[in-house]
């Protein structure tokens, strides 16, 4: 369905190669590209932070969209403003203000979102609806690419009524893979994060793959 956008998260891409990841997934047809910060803190992992980021921002011509695994949030909305980021996602499990986060990302002027863990009911999101641009959906526990999807199905079916004629994109992260692409699509979600589906059987100097597993989610 064309009308659901791929966000490739660069999390599966070759780390000493970024900026040819990047440019390869836009020419093979991504609608945005993901970029996932973790802290080592929020989520038992460790990424990228803010230079990075600022470093990746010349080789995305779509929509760069950072997904932050961090608390606290507050600290860094600046950093990444100042980095590029298009869209900056914070977990509403991140901190007991959500509320102030996500005003203070727009007033950075960058559009807001929220991420769900898979514990997290769509509740949580209710009374900030009209600070956020993007619902993440967690469908795995956040930190690590590669895991099994969890069936979310129900609570992306809630948030679609919940939004309402909002404009807020459902974007779901965590093993989307053709077969369950399907799945979280029909239940309302617009935009589908993928690392491992799309990033496998290429290479940074083999990155004809990436088209055929972006056309086939
Ligand atoms: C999980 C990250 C995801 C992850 C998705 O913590 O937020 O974006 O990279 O990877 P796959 O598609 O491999 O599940
Ligand atoms: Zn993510």
């Amino acid at each position: 369905d064309r009308s659901i956008k791929i966000a490739p998260s660069i999390l599966a891409a070759d780390f000493a190669s970024f900026g040819a990841e990047i440019r390869a997934i836009e020419a093979e047809g991504a609608d945005w590209v993901h970029i996932d910060v973790m802290d080592g803190h929020f989520v038992p992992n460790l990424t990228f932070g803010p230079p990075a980021v600022k470093a990746f921002r010349p080789h995305v011509k779509t929509v760069m969209d950072v997904h932050l695994m961090i608390t606290p949030v507050d600290p860094f909305i600046d950093a990444y403003a100042e980095a590029g980021a298009d869209i900056l996602t914070a977990h509403v499990e991140a901190g007991p203000h959500i509320h102030r986060t996500l005003q203070a990302i727009r007033a950075a002027g960058m559009k807001a979102g929220v991420a769900l863990n898979p514990a997290t009911p769509a509740e949580a999101v209710q009374h900030v609806l009209d600070l956020t641009d993007l619902v993440c959906v967690m469908t795995v526990n956040p930190g690590f690419g590669g895991q099994k999807f969890i069936d979310m199905t129900t609570k992306i079916a809630a948030l679609r009524a919940m939004i309402g004629d909002r404009p807020i994109h459902i974007e779901i992260d965590g093993g989307v893979d053709p077969t369950t692409a399907p799945m979280v699509a029909g239940a309302g979600a617009d935009v589908l994060v993928a690392g491992s589906a799309v990033f496998r059987g290429g290479s940074a100097d083999n990155t004809a793959p990436y088209g055929d597993n972006i056309r086939a989610i």
